[in-house]
């Protein structure tokens, strides 16, 4: 069965003082709850945070596919794992279209965080324009295709639907649109990497409290992926909170 999970993503935001947050988080999660329950700061919070966190993992937002070098401003893998961290997210839109990150980065990246022994958050969503057009199924599966290593392992990796234009928009595709989504992705991973169905599939996209509890019971929804709402720590609990009252349905 797949545990369900919730993962924050403060994006860039957060000084030391907001690391209040992850004590507040801490306080409460409960030990046997059912959930993975992971918050991933900016790269500057990654050793305070991970120094508070107890039940919480603590992750980074991105990596460099090197092990080390000549790469200002980058930030490897084996360094995100000397500071606490144990997860990372990848392919991020933001930094797909912000930064032009292709699929091929993307994997190299994911090879590099699943060497270090990094959980892989790995992110596919399509634009609007693409949504409109008919060809979300088909570009986001390929997309997935595309931005899997070449040796993964099904427990080094989630992968979180975020449509584009559901970031931070306060749109949410419909529910059968997800479902039918979810579908499609649960589909190509079992044919390719994961036989058994235990990758985790998470929606990201404009969650908050009121949203989670039916996001996270449509079929193959194991959890999701918080921006805005995870910067609030009781709001980022409520999440928390509708994921464990599915975990202990389930
Ligand atoms: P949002 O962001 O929850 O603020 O829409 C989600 C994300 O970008 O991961």
């Amino acid at each position: 069965m797949r545990r369900r999970m919730v993962i924050g993503n403060w994006k860039m935001n957060g000084v030391p003082d907001d690391l209040t947050a992850i004590d507040e988080v801490e306080r409460g999660l409960h030990p046997d709850c059912g959930v993975d329950v992971g918050v991933c700061p900016p790269a500057t919070l990654l050793m305070a945070a991970a120094r508070k966190a107890r039940l919480l993992r603590i992750g980074g937002q991105d990596c460099h596919r090197a092990v080390e070098g000549a790469h200002t401003g980058s930030i490897s893998a084996n360094m995100l794992r000397s500071v606490g961290a144990s997860l990372v997210i990848l392919g991020h839109s933001e930094r797909r279209q912000g930064l032009g990150e292709g699929d091929g980065d993307v994997a190299s990246k994911a090879a590099a965080a699943m060497a270090a022994g990094l959980l892989v958050v790995l992110c596919v969503g399509e634009t609007v324009t693409t949504r409109m057009s008919g060809q979300a199924i088909a570009t986001v599966v390929e997309q997935l295709a595309a931005s899997l290593p070449p040796h993964v392992s099904s427990d080094g990796m989630v992968v979180a639907y975020e449509p584009i234009w559901a970031i931070g928009s306060g749109k949410i595709p419909s529910s059968d649109e997800i479902a039918e989504m979810h579908r499609a992705l649960r589909r190509h991973l079992c044919s390719t990497i994961d036989p058994g169905a235990s990758v985790r599939l998470l929606y990201g996209g404009s969650v908050t409290p009121s949203n989670a509890d039916r996001l996270m019971q449509i079929e193959n929804v194991d959890g999701v992926l918080v921006g805005g709402a995870s910067l609030r720590s009781e709001q980022f609990l409520a999440i928390v909170e509708a994921a464990r009252g599915l975990a202990i349905l389930a």
